[in-house]
Parts: structure tokens; sequence; C-alpha cells
């Protein structure tokens, strides 16, 4: 197999947007207590931060944190979690079926991201058991400086400066049945609306994410977007989407892995129509105004299966439990690089996406409780595309390649690939072979003229597609030199091997 790409700087997609390397910290499982915050770790600070996750994260390169939810968030109570930590109320959290015993709340959220290097918060409000007169009183604690009630509070538990949250979520998966409180697009329509309004009145600069579909394939796609943009349109600057891939099983009971690998192509498809519900809409409703995707949960998550199974019963209601700790594998890297590939290809209407999650929950770094911290696979694509892409411009990808059949998808491109510009001249090409056989030769046309000097390419990828690391063998699949790549002239050549991630960096 052959495959070309043409980087041709006269077709630019769209600036990298930081925030296109967004996370998420939701209160489920272990992600904040033993994940972020464990008081008495070994490398726990005053505040009771673990500084070799901190260290992680920062290594990540990850821009925004979303926060606190997630199914979590539509049952939340802010107020719960700020204060003294000694009369934070323990609560039900209904969505993961634990106890939430608020020692972490929106002020050690604030400190940790200053720790992380000063990454920014972009908080959620609950629309789901709440509305209008809380989601205000949360914005007036977190953004007025100071000389109303809320914003002493803020003041009287430590917080002498506002946090100034620029950008802020109107609840979470609100079209999901599964949701506390999920609403009907209109109803939901006609209270993001209001809250959009009301926020507005406190801060008119605020950036506002409305809810999209809670996956591509929820019954109501397309007219819940068609119905809440029809009615919230003039107020929100961003529509979300979110979306997990999983090699599902077909009617053999064999992983289908030709469409797992193909992911890509769904989220592709995913954006293409809601940015075409975004267009109809301004044009129906003659607006100047625009709004962009957030696409702000996407991973791979092995979703209904044995990790993610929620405790039950009414007595049986535990403290961070372990919960979605998918392992992740050398494919599911693979997946997540060819994820971040398109993410970067849709760079003029997604300007702003979230790695859903950080730590331990579908997570690119794992913890022990008062053990080690250590990335998962799919932390390499992650970190190594926001190094390289941050600060660059994305080029339109002129690419020639072969194809393969898929049973979900039809007939894709067999190698998925984008190029962006670096503010400093650099050419950084990312590259995802999603054969599962065969390698691929891949060449990258430069600009007539380059006068290239260096290339350094990249790889994730394991002849087992189902290696992992593990506490005990945390670097069995890393990013490798590929020590194939080449530089002729104004090609540069890489051989890549089956189900695997490339970095390619020209200077
Ligand atoms: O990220 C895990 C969960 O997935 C989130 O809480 C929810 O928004 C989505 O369904």
């Amino acid at each position: 197999q052959a495959a070309t790409l043409v980087v041709d700087d006269a077709f630019e997609i769209a600036p990298v947007n930081d925030r296109l390397f967004g996370s998420f910290v939701e209160h489920l499982g272990r992600c904040v207590y033993t994940g972020i915050y464990e008081p008495g770790h070994p490398t726990a600070d005053e505040d009771g931060f673990r500084q070799d996750v901190v260290d992680l994260v920062r290594e990540l390169g990850v821009t925004t944190v979303r926060y606190p939810g997630g199914n979590f968030v539509s049952g939340y109570q802010w107020e719960d979690g700020v204060g003294p930590k000694e009369d934070r109320p323990r609560r039900l959290d209904l969505a993961w079926h634990s106890t939430e015993t608020n020692q972490f709340g929106l002020h050690e959220m604030a400190k940790w991201l200053k720790k992380t290097g000063d990454n920014e918060l972009m908080e959620a409000v609950n629309l789901g058991t709440r509305g209008l007169p809380e989601a205000l009183d949360l914005l007036e604690y977190a953004n007025v400086p100071g000389g109303t009630a809320r914003s002493e509070e803020r003041r009287a538990n430590g917080a002498d400066e506002p946090f100034d949250i620029r950008m802020w979520c109107l609840g979470n998966e609100m079209d999901g049945d599964w949701q506390i409180g999920h609403k009907t697009a209109a109803d939901y329509g006609t209270l993001a609306n209001s809250v959009a309004l009301g926020m507005r009145m406190i801060d008119p600069d605020l950036e506002l994410v409305v809810c999209g579909s809670a996956s591509h394939e929820m019954a109501t796609f397309g007219s819940w977007e068609q119905t809440v943009l029809e009615k919230t349109y003039e107020n929100v600057d961003f529509v979300s989407c979110h979306s997990y891939y999983w090699p599902r099983f077909d009617a053999d009971g064999k992983r289908d892995m030709a469409s797992f690998l193909a992911s890509g192509v769904d989220m592709d498809r995913f954006i293409h129509e809601v940015a075409s519900f975004i267009k109809s809409t301004k044009a129906r409703l003659k607006s100047d105004h625009d709004v962009f995707i957030s696409f702000d949960e996407w991973n791979v998550w092995y979703m209904n299966e044995e990790p993610s199974k929620n405790p039950e019963g009414i007595g049986n209601w535990p403290v961070a439990p372990h919960l979605l700790e998918d392992i992740y594998s050398a494919a599911d890297a693979v997946v997540v690089g060819d994820l971040l590939i398109t993410l970067l290809k849709n760079a003029d209407v997604v300007h702003s996406a979230c790695l859903a999650q950080l730590v331990n929950v579908i997570a690119p770094i794992m913890t022990e409780e008062d053990g080690p911290a250590w990335r998962q696979t799919t932390f390499y694509p992650f970190s190594i595309t926001a190094k390289l892409a941050k600060g660059g411009t994305v080029l339109e990808p002129k690419l020639d390649g072969g194809t393969m059949e898929t049973p979900r998808y039809g007939e894709v491109p067999l190698v998925n690939s984008v190029a962006v510009r670096g503010a400093d001249g650099s050419v950084n090409v990312f590259v995802v072979n999603r054969s599962l056989e065969e390698a691929a030769d891949f060449d990258v046309e430069l600009p007539a003229g380059t006068a290239a000097s260096s290339v350094t390419a990249t790889t994730v990828h394991d002849d087992d597609p189902w290696a992992k690391n593990t506490r005990d063998d945390q670097e069995h699949v890393t990013a490798k030199l590929n020590d194939s790549a080449r530089l002729d002239g104004e090609t540069v050549r890489v051989a890549l091997p089956p189900v695997s991630w490339t970095a390619i960096r020209i200077e």
C-alpha cells in the first residue's frame, strides 16, 4: 500500500485553536479522589494535589478542562463544594451511584488548574435538577469581583480575586434519557435560552455551550440540534458534540476491528452534519452570528463492558469506586490519534474539544491509590499532537491513497492524515495506517523550493494491537522513533506499520 500527502500552504483550513486540546474532569469514580486529589499520598502537596499527576498533566499538554461533569453535574449542588471542608455535606451521586464527599470543589479545581500550567476552566451548570437561579448564583460567586452576597462568600472562602470563568456549558447531554432531569428538545432549548440570557446580564462576554446530541447514534440526532439551535442561536457560541468509540462485537462474537479503526470517519460525518445544522439555522434566522462546535467529550470507551457497570443497592453508595477504568491498547491509541487528526481537519468549525476524561476514568493517566501514576497508550498521540500542532495552521489535506472495507462505514480511506504548518515554519504531519495487516509507504510532498534539513518521525505501534501499559509494565507501549523516515529533496518517505499512528516533524 502507498499514500501521498501534498503540503500546500495556499489552502489553509484554520489556525489551530488551543482549546482543541482540552480535557475533562468529572466527579466520577477515581478521577478526582485518588486521581488528582489524594491528601496523604507521598507526592501530595499542601493542598492534597498529587504532584506525580500534576507533572503528567503538564506533559500531556492539555489546555481547557471541563468540570465538574458530565452526568454528575445534572444532580450537583455547587454550594456543597465550597466553604470549610469539615462542613461540606456527603451527598448521593445518582449518576454514578456513589457518595460525593465534596472535599474537592470549585476552589480546589481553580487552584489545581493554576498548578497544572494555568489551564482554562470550562464550567458546566446543572440544568437537570436545577435551573436559572442556581446558574446565576454560581456565576455571581465565580465572576463578580465583590460587594454582593455571593461574591463576598467567595472572598470569605479564600478567593479574593474572581475566577473569571469564560466558557460555560448549559447542562450536559440533556437529550439522553439516562440524564437526571432529561428534557425534550423544546423544553431544553427554552430553558437553555433563558439561562443564557440571564448569565449574559451578569457577564455579557461569556462563551456559552448549548447541548447538542449525546452521540451521533441518538434517535433524536438532527431534530434535537435543529430545535435547540432555533431557540438559542443568537445567545450561544457553541453547540456540543459527544462521541465514544470501541470495537463492537459482530454477529460471530468477534470484535469488528476494521470499523473501530475507521472511527474517525464517523466523527468526521458527525461534525459535517452538525455544521450543516448550524449553517441552516443561521440562514433561516438571517443571522450574522456564528456558532461553532465544542466536541467536549470524545475518546475510546468500552462503554457497556465490565469496568463501566455502576454499583447498585440502596445501601451501597461507595466513595470513589473503580469505575470506567478502561486499560487502553495500542490499537486504542491509534484510534485516539485518528480522532485528533479528524478534529484538526475540522478546525474551521470545531473550536473546542475535550478528551474525556483526564485521570483514571477512560483516561490517558492512571494512578494507584497510595501508589504510582503512569501513562496509558493513548497518552502519546495526544501529548505529541498537542506539542507539535499548538500555535500552527491546519492545511487542507490533499491526500491520495487506497481504501478498505468496513462493516459499519463501508469503504473508507486506509490512511488518514493532516499537516499543520508550525509558527516556526516547520511542517508537522499526523498520519494513521488503519490497515489490520499491511504496512504502507507514506510520502509527504513538500512545497516546491522547500529546503528542509531534518525529519523526525515518531510512531505508536505494537505487533500485538492489544498490548497495554499496566502498573507493573508501565512503558510497554510508547511512542518510538521511526527510523524509516527519509528526506529526499522535497519528498519525505516514512514506512507506516499496520495499525499505527505517526507524527512527522520536518524542519
Ligand atoms: O464521560 C463519561 C460520561 O459520558 C459523562 O458523564 C457523560 O456526559 C457521557 O455520557
